[in-house]
């Protein structure tokens, strides 16, 4: 265990980005390449429960990745159930609660069972919190909110408020994100929630990504100092 590190995020969250040019830069099929990205996730959720972060979230799927070729979205979409269906024990033995943020409508039904039982499964767990974003959009969640503020007849709302209509209201805000494969934009992930959070990038492709490098960006981090719109010092 990492003990007594500066500064550990409470909360990591990570667009994982670069599986196609991965596979692609060894002639292999996109496919491949989300086959390694699943890798790195259990590296880098072993990474994290090496530390004291109580939060982890990794973007899996977004609403606007369903543009893709049918075989690669339903590629990705095996990919996580089978994750998923064989994951949950490890989970359950290591204390991790899985949860899932996006929207349920327009995912298969072998998915929403799969989401479903491993919820269900790791509810009681009470180490790390694993979020998986997945057929989520920023925008999708800020607008749902306001849907069920609306359903409710609310007319008065604080900022505090509206946390509590989130996908997971006790999810505390990313203090750092991580994307790979050099791309330096959000694509529409966790638009409320990152407001403050300390922007990590790399040129890394996601297969490639692994507990060292994830340790880079805990060090990046602990360097920042965060100010929140005051004046430190
Ligand atoms: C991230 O890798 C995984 C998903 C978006 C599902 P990409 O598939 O976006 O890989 P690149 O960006 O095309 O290389
Ligand atoms: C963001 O990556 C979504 C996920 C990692 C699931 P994309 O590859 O879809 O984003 P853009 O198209 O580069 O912005
Ligand atoms: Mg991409």
């Amino acid at each position: 265990m990492i003990k007594n590190l500066y500064k550990i995020p409470k909360h990591v969250a990570i667009i994982m980005d670069g599986n196609g040019r991965w596979a692609k830069r060894r002639g292999l099929p996109r496919v491949f390449g989300h086959r390694e990205g699943a890798k790195a996730v259990e590296r880098i959720l072993k990474a994290a429960l090496n530390t004291e972060i109580k939060w982890l979230s990794v973007f899996a799927f977004s609403t606007e990745n369903w543009g893709r070729p049918k075989e690669e979205v339903d590629a990705i979409m095996s990919l996580l159930v089978e994750y998923v269906n064989t994951k949950v024990p490890t989970l359950i033995e290591d204390n991790v609660r899985l949860r899932f943020i996006g929207r349920k409508e327009g995912l298969p039904e072998m998915i929403l069972k799969a989401m479903e039982e491993g919820e269900k499964a790791t509810e009681h767990c009470t180490g790390l919190n694993f979020v998986v974003a997945l057929n989520y959009s920023g925008k999708a969640e800020i607008v749902d909110a306001v849907n069920k503020i609306l359903e409710e007849g609310r007319i008065d709302i604080t900022e505090k408020d509206f946390k509590n209509y989130l996908y997971i209201p006790d999810m505390p805000e990313p203090d750092l994100l991580i994307r790979t494969s050099g791309e330096k934009r959000i694509s529409n992930f966790m638009l409320w929630e990152l407001a403050y959070t300390e922007l990590y990038f790399t040129n890394l492709m996601w297969p490639d990504f692994d507990e060292e490098e994830f340790y880079k960006a805990l060090y990046f981090y602990q360097t920042r100092e965060r100010r929140f719109g005051k004046v430190i010092g």
